[in-house]
C-alpha cells in the first residue's frame, strides 16, 4: 500500500504499552481460570433500564435521521444544565457541543487549541489516550509528574517550569484516572494563575465528576477561567453509558462555534435515537446517584480491607473508579509485582508505571467489580504480600 501519513502513524508508537498484564489476565479468564479482573475501567453493570427504554422508544418513533451538528437543541440544553452543575458556572447551550464520548471532546479540544509545532503540558499520571491525542494534532508535550507523597496533587512550580514560548495549553484530569486523586482548591488556583499569566488554555477532563471526592470543584469556576477553560464531560461513567459514546465539550461560545466546523468534517453530529435517550437520561439523572453510591461503597470496602496491611500505602484514591496502592516497600518493580500477583493469586491489576513514572511502585485497582469480589481480591492481596515478603527474606 502507499505510505500512510506520519500524523496517523505516529499516534500510537509501536512497542510495549503497559497493558500486557491486563491482556494476560483476560486470556486466562477466557480460558476458564478463576481470575479476578481489576484492571479495566468499564462498569460491571448495564445502562439503567429507563435509558435503554428511552432509546428503544426513540428508535420506534422514527428518530433515524441526521441531527444538528452540535447536538439536537434539547440535548445541548440538557448538557448545558449539567455543565452548570459540574462547573458552578451558568452555561448556555451555545457554550457546549455534543460529541461521541469524552474522548472525542478531548480530541476536539486539542485540535482546537494546538497547531502543529505548538506545545502542551500534561499533568501525570494521566489517562492512556492523552499522549496520542496531542500527537494527532502534531503538537509536542511535556509530562509533569505529580508526587505520590503529595497524594498526586499537581505541583504548580514544576508545571510553570515546563512552560515554553510555544506552550498553548495545560491538560489536567480530576477526579483522576488512574490515581483517584481529587485536585484541591489550592492546587487548582495555582494552576489557574499560571494559565492567566501565560495566556494558556486549561483543558479540564472532568468525566469522573459525579464519582466521589466530596464536592466537585471545576477550575472553570475560578476567577477569569471561564474564558480559557475547556471542560471535557461524558455520560460514560456518570450515567453508566460507556458503549453509547456520549460526551460533550464546554467552553467560550466563539470557540464552540469553531468546534462545529470540526464536527462538520469529523462525526457530522450524533446518532439521532441515542441523542433522544441521552436527553431523557440527563434530564432525569437516570442512574447517577445509584452509580455514585455504588462506587463510593466499593471504594470504602476496598480501602477498609487494605487498611493496616503492612507496607501497603493508599495514595490518592479519593474519587473516580480506581484505587492506587503504593507497594514499593514490598516490591519496587510494580510490573514484577503485578505479574507475580496474577500468577500466584489470579488477580489482574495494572502496574502503576503503565501510567508514567509518578505511579511507579504502585498498582492500580479498578472498582468495577462487586463488593464480595473486591473483598476476596483484598484477601488475596494480603496473603500475597505476606508470602512475598517471607519468600524474599
Ligand atoms: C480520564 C478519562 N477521560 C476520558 C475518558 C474517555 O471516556 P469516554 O470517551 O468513554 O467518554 C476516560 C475513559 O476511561 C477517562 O478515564
Amino acid at each position: 500500500m502507499p505510505k500512510p501519513s506520519a500524523r496517523v502513524s505516529g499516534i500510537v508508537p509501536s512497542g510495549k504499552d503497559g497493558w500486557e498484564v491486563h491482556f494476560a489476565a483476560m486470556t486466562r479468564k477466557e480460558a476458564g481460570e478463576d481470575i479476578i479482573m481489576l484492571s479495566v475501567g468499564d462498569h460491571d453493570f448495564d445502562t439503567p433500564a429507563e435509558t435503554v427504554e428511552a432509546c428503544v422508544r426513540a428508535v420506534r418513533e422514527g428518530y433515524h435521521h441526521y441531527t444538528q451538528l452540535p447536538g439536537v437543541p434539547a440535548l445541548r440544553a440538557a448538557m448545558a444544565r449539567s455543565s452548570t452543575r459540574c462547573t458552578g458556572i451558568e452555561t448556555t447551550p451555545d457554550e457546549v457541543i455534543a460529541t461521541p464520548g469524552g474522548q472525542a471532546a478531548l480530541y476536539a479540544a486539542v485540535q482546537g487549541v494546538l497547531d502543529p509545532g505548538d506545545h502542551a503540558i500534561v499533568v501525570a499520571p494521566y489517562y492512556a489516550t492523552y499522549p496520542g491525542t496531542f500527537r494527532s494534532a502534531g503538537a509536542s508535550f511535556t509530562v509533569v509528574e505529580t508526587r505520590a507523597e503529595d497524594g498526586f496533587q499537581p505541583d504548580a512550580a514544576a508545571i510553570e517550569k515546563a512552560v515554553e514560548p510555544n506552550t498553548r495549553a495545560i491538560l489536567i484530569n480530576t477526579p483522576n484516572n488512574p490515581t483517584g486523586a481529587v485536585y484541591g482548591r489550592a492546587a487548582l488556583e495555582a494552576l489557574a494563575d499560571i494559565c492567566r499569566r501565560h495566556d494558556l488554555w486549561l483543558l479540564s477532563d472532568e468525566v469522573y465528576w459525579t464519582l466521589g471526592g466530596g464536592e466537585h470543584l471545576s477550575p472553570r469556576a475560578l476567577p477569569g477561567m471561564a474564558e480559557r477553560t475547556l471542560v471535557i464531560n461524558s455520560m460514560s461513567k456518570s450515567h453508566g453509558m460507556t458503549g453509547w459514546r456520549l460526551g460533550w465539550l464546554t467552553g467560550p461560545e466563539p470557540f464552540i462555534t469553531l468546534m462545529i466546523s470540526l464536527n462538520l468534517v469529523t462525526t457530522y453530529g450524533l446518532t439521532d435515537f441515542v441523542s433522544r435517550a441521552a436527553i431523557e437520561a440527563l434530564e432525569n439523572d437516570y442512574g447517577v446517584r445509584e452509580i455514585a453510591e455504588r462506587y463510593a461503597a466499593r471504594r470504602t470496602v476496598l480501602l477498609d480491607a487494605v487498611h493496616g496491611m503492612n507496607d501497603v500505602t493508599v495514595r490518592g484514591s479519593e474519587g473516580g473508579m480506581y484505587v492506587m496502592l503504593d507497594v514499593s516497600a514490598i516490591e519496587p518493580d510494580d510490573e514484577k509485582f503485578a505479574w507475580a500477583f496474577l500468577d500466584k493469586e489470579n488477580v489482574g491489576v495494572m502496574p502503576g508505571s503503565s501510567f508514567g513514572e509518578a505511579a511507579a511502585g504502585h498498582i492500580r485497582i479498578s472498582l468495577c467489580q462487586p463488593e464480595p469480589l473486591l473483598q476476596e481480591a483484598a484477601q488475596r492481596l494480603r496473603r500475597f504480600v505476606s508470602n512475598y515478603r517471607r519468600e524474599a527474606a
